[in-house]
């Protein structure tokens, strides 16, 4: 209740910021970032275009990678009319093919940039059932194991940045506080959603990939420390936001459940504050392998603090991404 109440006033916590903070105000104090490439995921949109306006008035190049190339170039002019010295580059990326996350990648690499920033914001609410080409359960695809091979893939470029310039790489991976309502076994259920369309709840999957999320980010956090690696990775839970994530399902419904809940709701410029804040803000520093909310460091179930489930999903996803991996999910094929 207690809690309640202080989400509602925007009560600041020991970060000083709170739920009614704006990721301006958040990056009010942070350092230039001028000499700062960030890519950010999902930046067509909601909360990873607000991060990438906010990011770019700070100086930071951006990277912006999206399946959709007209939107993406939208998003640029929109924000080099406010910011005319802003750096961006739009790229194609669809996180929900492996493919396409390997072209990026070897893209992005000919571009011969450094990388600082990787901010994992992109993310989907399906509400109808799907495999992707790689025969993985589409919500997990996109918003998970897209994510992870990103992540794999880039970390080689962001650990000899960081050696190189002295400045600490960040991973900012986006969760949903929804993570917490799913407990069981990941991998199982992960199985069941992908084999049987009976069994897909659109919910369940997309608390199953924001696990994951949590999941990737403890494994990959320790990972990062024992190799030495001068970048950190954190979570975060942006906060309850009217965005196009529920665009499959507009309608009186939808609004009606946006009303009611309207007390609860953050404003964008409040929903991308605490990824800006765990991106750029010069108290993080060493901070990672954490989960954060409402601009603070928060406590998230105890799956997603479960190491050896974190350890356990890592293994699987190794499996998942490998270039010769059968769809082990993949429904049967017809007769
Ligand atoms: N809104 C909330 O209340 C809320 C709460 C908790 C967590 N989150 C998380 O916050 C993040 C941002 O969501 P949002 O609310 O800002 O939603 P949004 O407005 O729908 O933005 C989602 C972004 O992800 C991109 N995306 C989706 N599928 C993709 C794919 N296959 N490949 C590449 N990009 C893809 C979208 O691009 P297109 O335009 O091409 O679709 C869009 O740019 C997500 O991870 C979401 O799970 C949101």
């Amino acid at each position: 209740m207690l809690k309640t109440i202080k989400y509602l006033i925007g009560t600041t916590g020991p970060s000083g910021y709170g739920s009614k903070s704006t990721a301006e105000h958040v990056t009010d104090n942070c350092v230039d970032l001028q000499s700062c490439t960030a890519i950010i995921t999902g930046a067509t949109s909601g909360i990873g275009a607000e991060t990438a306006r906010v990011l770019a008035k700070r100086g930071a190049r951006l990277v912006l990678p999206a399946r959709n190339l007209k939107v993406a170039a939208k998003i640029k002019d929109q924000i080099l009319s406010e910011f005319l010295d802003a750096k961006i580059t739009i790229m194609h990326l669809d996180l929900s093919s492996l493919k396409s996350v390997r072209r990026f990648v070897s893209e992005f690499e000919e571009l011969n940039l450094p990388l600082n920033l990787l901010i994992n914001n992109a993310g989907k609410f399906s509400y109808d059932y799907g495999i992707t080409e790689d025969g993985i359960e589409t919500t997990f695809a996109t918003n998970y194991l897209g994510h992870f091979l990103l992540t794999k893939l880039l970390l080689k470029k962001m650990m000899t940045t960081a050696k190189a310039t002295g400045v600490q790489g960040r991973i900012v991976n986006v969760t949903s506080g929804i993570h917490t309502w799913f407990s069981g076994d990941l991998i199982r259920s992960l199985g069941q959603i992908t084999r049987d369309k009976r069994h897909y709840d659109a919910t369940r999957a997309y608390a199953i990939s924001k696990l994951a999320n949590v999941l990737h980010t403890k494994e990959l956090a320790c990972r990062l420390q024992m190799m030495e690696a001068n970048v950190t990775v954190n979570c975060v839970h942006p906060g309850i936001v009217r965005t196009r994530l529920t665009r499959d399902r507009e309608g009186f419904i939808t609004d009606l459940v946006f009303f009611l809940t309207s007390k609860f709701l953050k404003t964008i410029p409040q929903a991308a504050a605490t990824t800006c804040y765990v991106a750029t803000h010069p108290n993080l520093r060493n901070v990672s392998g954490k989960y954060f909310a409402d601009c603070n460091e928060a406590s998230n179930s105890e799956i997603g603090c479960n190491r050896k489930e974190a350890a356990r999903l890592w293994s699987f996803s190794e499996i998942m991404i490998s270039t010769d991996f059968k769809p082990v999910f993949a429904p049967p094929t017809m007769a």
